[in-house]
C-alpha cells in the first residue's frame, strides 16, 4: 500500500501545503497528486483511508455499498442520534421512505412561491449601500425555507432564538481536536444543544396538540408524515434535526460560494445579470444552472463521505482496506482530478454548457446510488430561486473577492465570509423585477 508518510519529499510537500492553506484540503490535493486515488492519512492517532475518482465512488455508493456503514461513533451520531443520515439497513430505509415524498421532484413546485417570499423577506431588511455578509444572509434564507417547507413553521420570529444554537450545533459536529482525542471534554455546547432540542420538541408538541384539537387544516408536510407513521417524539426529533442541519447548512454554503465566485468573475456576473433580465421569471437562464453546477464542483458543500468499512474491500489494483477501518470518499478530490477535468482548479461554468457530458460518477456533489442526497432536487430548486430573486433585485459589489478561503466545518464554507455592498436596482432597469415584486 502506498503511504505518503513513508516518502519524506511528500511529507514536506504536505506540510508546506498545510501551512500555506491552513486547511487539510491542500495536503489532500498533494497526496492525491503524488500518491494517487487511494492513500492513508499518516497521522499518529488518526489514519483513515481516502479514496476518490469515479471507480471508487461507484464502488462505495453503488456496487459494494453494503460493505460500508454510515453509522459511526462521533459527535455527529451524538447529536443526530438515529437520524436518517447516520443509520443503516432497514431502519435507514424506513425513515428515508417516509421523508422522500416531501422532497420528491414532483413535490417541489409547491415550495417555489414560499422560497421566493422568504428570500424577499430577508433581503427587504437590506439598506441601500449596506455591507452584508452573504454567508450570514444565505443562512437566514435557508433556515426560513427549510423550517417552512418541512415543518410548516414560520421561523421569522424564531431566528434570534435558534441562531446561536444552530451555529453551535454545526460547530459541535465540525472537524476538530475531537478527531484525535475522542474523549476530549467539550464544554460550552450543552446549553445550546438543549435549546435546539426544546425548539424541535415544541414544534412536535404543537402539531400533536393541533391534531388532538382538530385544528384544521393539518399541514401535509414532512413532520406530519413522521407523526402519521407512529414514530416517537425522540425519533421524530432526530429526523427533524438531521433535515434542519443537512438541509440548510449545505444550501447556505452553496449560495455563499456562488456569490464568492461571481465576485471573482465580474464578466460571469455581468453576463448572468444580462441573461436573468431576458429570461421570464418561471424559467432559469442557462448560465445560472452552469454557475450553480460549477460552484458545486469546485466547492462541494459536503466534500467528503464518511464511512466505516464493515467488510474488507479492495480498490484499484489490490489495495485493500480491512474491516473496522474508517474510510472517506472524497468528493472534493474527485471534482478536481486532472485526469477528468481540464484546468480543474479554475472556475469555468461553460464546462457545463448544454450538451457537454461529464463521465459517470465523476461529478457527485450530491453523492450517488440509493443513498444519494434526499434533498438534491430541493436544494437545486432553492438555489435557482434564491439566486435569481436576489440577482434580479440587487446589484452586488464584492468587497473581499480575493480574500476568501474554504473552511472545513460541517460543510465547506467560504471564510471569513462573503462581503458584499448591496444596491437595490431601479425597478425600471428590470421588468421582471417589477413583476416578481407583485407575485
Ligand atoms: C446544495 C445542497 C446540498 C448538497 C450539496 C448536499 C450534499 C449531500 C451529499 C453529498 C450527501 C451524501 C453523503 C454521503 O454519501 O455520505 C447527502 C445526503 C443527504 N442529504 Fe444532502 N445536500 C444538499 C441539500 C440537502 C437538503 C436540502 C436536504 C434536506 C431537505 C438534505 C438532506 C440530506 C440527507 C437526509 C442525506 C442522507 C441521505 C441518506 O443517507 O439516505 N440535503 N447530501
Amino acid at each position: 500500500m502506498k503511504n505518503p508518510g513513508s516518502d519524506p519529499a511528500t511529507g514536506r510537500a504536505v506540510l508546506k501545503a498545510f501551512l500555506a492553506e491552513k486547511s487539510p484540503l491542500g495536503p489532500l490535493r498533494v497526496m492525491a497528486e503524488r500518491v494517487g486515488r487511494f492513500f492513508q492519512v499518516p497521522l499518529p492517532f488518526f489514519s483513515p483511508y481516502i479514496v476518490f475518482g469515479p471507480e471508487a465512488a461507484r464502488k462505495v455508493l453503488v456496487t459494494e455499498r453494503k460493505k460500508f456503514l454510515w453509522r459511526n461513533h462521533d459527535p455527529v451520531t451524538d447529536l443526530l442520534r438515529r437520524g436518517v443520515l447516520i443509520t443503516d439497513g432497514e431502519e435507514h430505509d424506513h425513515y428515508r421512505k417516509l421523508m422522500e415524498q416531501s422532497l420528491h421532484p414532483g413535490a417541489l413546485p409547491r415550495y417555489a412561491g414560499m422560497m421566493r417570499a422568504q428570500t424577499r423577506r430577508v433581503s427587504a431588511t437590506w439598506q441601500d449601500g449596506q455591507v452584508i455578509d452573504m454567508l450570514v444572509e444565505a443562512r437566514k434564507i435557508a433556515l426560513l425555507i427549510i423550517l417552512q417547507a418541512l415543518f410548516s413553521r414560520d421561523a421569522w420570529d424564531d431566528l434570534p432564538r435558534i441562531w446561536t444554537p444552530i451555529l453551535k450545533a454545526i460547530e459541535y459536529i465540525s472537524p476538530g481536536a475531537w478527531i484525535l482525542w475522542r474523549n476530549l471534554p467539550r464544554p460550552g455546547y450543552k446549553k445550546h444543544l438543549d435549546a435546539l432540542d426544546a425548539y424541535l420538541y415544541e414544534i412536535i408538541a404543537n402539531r400533536r396538540a393541533a391534531i388532538t384539537n382538530h385544528q384544521l387544516p393539518i399541514p401535509d408536510d414532512l413532520l406530519q408524515h413522521l407523526i402519521d407513521a407512529g414514530l416517537s417524539d425522540d425519533i421524530i426529533r432526530d429526523q427533524m434535526l438531521t433535515m434542519l442541519i443537512a438541509g440548510h447548512d449545505t444550501s447556505t454554503a452553496l449560495l455563499a460560494w456562488v456569490f464568492a465566485m461571481l465576485g471573482q468573475r465580474p464578466e460571469t456576473y455581468t453576463e448572468l445579470q444580462r441573461q436573468l433580465a431576458e429570461t421570464p421569471p418561471e424559467k432559469t437562464p442557462p448560465l445560472l444552472d452552469q454557475v450553480i453546477k460549477e460552484t458545486l464542483r469546485l466547492y462541494p458543500p459536503i466534500h467528503i463521505g464518511n464511512r466505516i468499512v464493515a467488510e474488507e474491500v479492495t480498490f484499484g489494483e489490490g489495495q485493500t482496506i480491512p474491516a473496522g477501518a474508517r474510510m472517506f470518499y472524497s468528493i472534493y478530490l474527485t471534482h478536481r482530478d486532472p485526469a477528468i477535468w481540464e484546468n480543474p482548479d479554475q472556475f469555468c461554468p461553460e464546462r457545463f454548457a448544454h450538451g457537454r457530458q461529464t463521465p459517470p460518477m465523476a461529478y457527485i456533489p450530491f453523492g450517488g446510488g440509493p443513498r444519494a442526497c434526499i434533498g438534491a432536487a430541493f436544494g437545486q430548486a432553492e438555489a435557482r430561486i434564491v439566486l435569481s430573486e436576489l440577482l434580479q433585485t440587487f446589484d452586488f459589489q464584492p468587497l473581499n473577492p480575493h480574500n476568501i478561503h474554504p473552511h472545513m466545518g460541517a460543510t465547506l464554507e467560504p471564510r471569513p465570509g462573503v462581503l458584499m455592498k448591496v444596491f437595490r436596482r431601479q425597478a425600471t432597469t428590470n421588468n421582471y423585477n417589477l413583476k416578481s415584486n407583485t407575485e
